[in-house]
């Protein structure tokens, strides 16, 4: 699959073909330690109101196949990236499937892109460009579908992987554009050009979340919005209780649940900052930058299991079949990763096959919990400027 043109290679290194192995109230559902770039950037106090301040200058060259190639590689039968140690989920056909019909599923979820006042922050002010930053945007599905419905506005997506639909209709708005760049080795490139930073499902290739959202306060600008949807590697049982890794005999024991508690560990191996999930409201806040933090827990039905007697069973039902198949996908996806922390292959293989089968025949009644968290930059707290560039 070519890549799309404007997608664009940021200050990654590309590695050599030699290192590179190539291969080819929601819907009433329950309701710093990066290697910075540039170490210290400068603070002033600049109006936003100039569109040439979305000039900044990550990029250094369009993105063709054969640079795809060269950022991810084969591990365990799965195209993975190839320069981050830390985010080990694969990123071929079959992962961007599974994340645009699981953008499908939030957005079923959630009856929209987003939640908070994200349309106040966003609405169209003379001389203003308006500006949002995807994180780690995947396959860019999001960053199109706000692209689209505010025109006004300019989108950025950021990611590891060159895993973007390469189709005219994603690629051709001009105000939307994705750069394939490791959100941890710095961000400063950024600093005071959007007025909200949107990062949905990245903790797991994150080595430290609190110093992301120190970065963000000084991306955002005064009066910004910093929105955050992320699921926890852990499963619920049908009264919203935590399943714990039972041992198997146990009447609450769930391979469901002892899968995602062995992905959760395969991933903090890496140092994936999973564990940012729970803390993140905390973190905000604390954070003199941010107010007006709040946050909202969505509890995902894992499988068509509610008795289909009313519309709302229905809608219950739908999204509950996507994240089954959700899940499904991704206990494939996991593989990689549960290989490169040590398990034996018979080990993961008996794990994924039994957690798949709990699954796909709703032999226990689950539910997933998605956490977002919002927050507003305070309009007191003044531009920060990015670096000046030798
Ligand atoms: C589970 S996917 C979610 C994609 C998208 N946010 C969505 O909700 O559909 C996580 C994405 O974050 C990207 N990612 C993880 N760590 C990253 C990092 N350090 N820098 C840039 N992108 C990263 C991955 O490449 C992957 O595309």
């Amino acid at each position: 699959m070519p890549a799309p043109l404007n997608v664009i290679v940021s200050t990654l290194e590309v590695n050599s073909p030699d290192s590179a192995q190539s291969a080819s109230e929601e819907p009433d559902f329950g309701e710093s330690s990066s290697s910075n770039r540039n170490d210290t950037p400068s603070s002033s106090d600049t109006e936003h109101t100039d569109p040439s301040r979305f000039e900044y200058e990550p990029s250094v060259c369009s993105v063709t196949s054969s640079i795809r190639e060269e950022l991810l590689m084969n591990v365990h039968g799965r195209l993975v990236n190839n320069h981050s140690d830390v985010y080990h989920l694969p990123a071929d056909d079959e992962e961007i499937s599974r994340l645009d019909h699981q953008h499908v599923m939030v957005k079923a979820l959630v009856q929209n892109n987003y939640v908070g006042p994200v349309k106040e922050v966003l609405a169209m002010e003379d001389g203003v460009q308006k500006s949002i930053l995807d994180l780690g945007c995947g396959t860019g599905l999001w960053a199109y579908e706000m692209a689209v419905e505010f025109p006004h506005c300019e989108i950025v997506g950021v990611d590891l992987a060159p895993v973007q639909d390469s189709s005219s209709e994603r690629t051709g708005l001009p105000n939307c554009r994705i750069e394939v760049d490791d959100i941890n080795l710095g961000l400063e490139h950024f600093y005071g050009c959007f007025d909200m930073v949107h990062a949905r499902f990245i903790t797991s290739g994150i080595k430290d979340y609190y110093g992301l959202v120190d970065h963000i306060s000084k991306i955002l600008r005064p009066g910004g919005l910093f929105l955050s949807m992320e699921a926890e590697f852990a499963v619920y049982d049908k009264d919203k209780n935590y399943l714990l890794s039972y041992e198997h005999g146990h009447p609450r024991h769930s391979w469901a649940a002892d899968y995602c508690h062995s992905l959760g560990k395969a991933m903090r191996m890496r140092m994936g900052h999973i564990d940012a999930t729970q803390l993140l409201e905390g973190w905000l806040g604390d954070h003199h930058a941010f107010e007006e933090v709040e946050k909202r827990d969505i509890w995902v039905p894992c499988g068509p299991w509610c008795p289909p007697n009313s519309r709302h069973a229905d809608h219950l039902n739908f999204v509950g079949k996507l994240m089954q198949q959700d899940v499904l996908s991704l206990i494939s996806a996991g593989r990689p990763l549960l290989l490169g922390a040590g398990m034996k292959d018979v080990d993961v293989d008996a794990l994924m096959r039994n957690a798949g089968e709990e699954i796909s025949e709703i032999k226990q009644t689950n539910y997933f919990r998605i956490q977002c968290v919002w927050a507003r930059k305070s309009k007191d707290i003044p531009v920060s400027a990015p670096p000046v560039l030798a």
